[in-house]
């Protein structure tokens, strides 16, 4: 049996579900049940697997991203295929560090991006996603909020509210490297080109295109464009899942060193094993699980 079937036939006997997100390697999109970016994979985890009654969720991406899948489906048993797949702008932040930046903004709320640890989350108010923060923002009651860890999300967000936005100094070291002097390079290239980039990238890059888009957002969007060539500002991981969306549009690496190394990680091999052996299982101690199941849940409610 060829090794896709093995993770098939093997899904099926664990009732298995198997989510990717958007960056992950071709074969691992193509295998999985559900792809998406963070705020839909989170939607799975919350909603859809309890009502189809999995077991197991499979997590094919970066840990925080598990450790969210578990938080939000505590019934379920949730599996990472590889454990040294992180994220290091997760690692930016510490609940140390925000409890005492709390200190001296007592009347702030605490924002937090999704790419954080569970313990981060467990001290803050709101998680977002890159496809919900304006909307996060602004519904929370509070008008002073401090965002952790991007800055470069928090400094996009700043763009479109009237709320004070104190920024964490944290960064996606994958989209920080990619530079203005880098984005002039590519639209020289392709000057016909429309350019979308994440909002993780730099504010001078945000201010060179002509969309900012969440990973999911990304996929919506080229399937409603007249666009026949646009330059991608993110992992090269989204060129797969945008030519399966849109065939007929031409995409553009914005730079060969858009590639998260993290993300790559996992491949049918460790899928496999993953399966097989129950590994890698995510387990969050039931304090932090609690704490952080809060802000998410508000995250969910409040984004809808
Ligand atoms: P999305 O939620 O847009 O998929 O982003 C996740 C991420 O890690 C981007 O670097
Ligand atoms: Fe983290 Fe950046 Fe990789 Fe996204 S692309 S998982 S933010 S390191």
């Amino acid at each position: 049996m060829g090794i896709e079937s093995q993770i098939k036939t093997l899904a099926v006997e664990h009732k298995a579900v198997i989510l990717a997100h958007n960056y992950q390697v071709p074969e691992i999109q193509d295998i999985a049940d559900h792809t998406g970016d963070s705020l839909e994979l989170s939607r799975i985890a919350a909603e859809k697997v309890k009502e189809e009654g999995y077991g197991v969720i499979v997590f094919c991406g970066v840990h925080f991203m598990a450790e969210s899948a578990a938080i939000l489906s505590p019934e379920s048993t949730v599996l990472l295929p590889d454990m040294t797949a992180g994220c290091p702008m997760a690692e930016m932040a510490s609940p140390g560090a925000v409890m005492e930046m709390k200190r001296r903004h007592p009347r702030a709320k605490v924002v937090t991006y999704i790419n954080s640890t569970a313990a981060v989350k467990a001290v803050s108010d709101v998680i977002c996603t890159s496809s919900n923060a304006q909307r996060i923002v602004e519904r929370i009651d509070a008008d002073e909020i401090i965002f952790v860890p991007d800055r470069n999300l928090g400094s996009y967000v700043q763009r479109f509210t009237t709320k004070r936005i104190i920024l964490w100094d944290g960064f996606c070291p994958t989209h920080d490297s990619f530079t203005k002097e880098d984005l002039d390079a590519v639209k020289k290239d392709h000057p016909d080109s429309l350019v979308m980039v994440h909002p993780e990238c730099r504010p001078e890059v945000v201010d060179g295109a002509d969309e900012v888009l969440s990973t999911g957002q990304m996929v919506s969007f080229v399937q409603n464009t007249g666009a026949r060539s646009i330059i991608v500002g993110t992992d090269q991981g989204m060129i797969h899942r945008l030519k399966k969306a849109a065939p007929e549009i031409d995409f553009i690496p914005a730079s060969g060193s858009f590639f998260c190394p993290d993300m790559k990680k996992i491949d049918q091999y460790a899928l496999l094993e993953s399966l097989r052996q129950g590994r890698h299982r995510i387990s969050i101690p039931p304090e932090i699980r609690d704490k952080s199941r809060r802000a998410l849940d508000l995250m969910l409610e409040l984004s809808r």
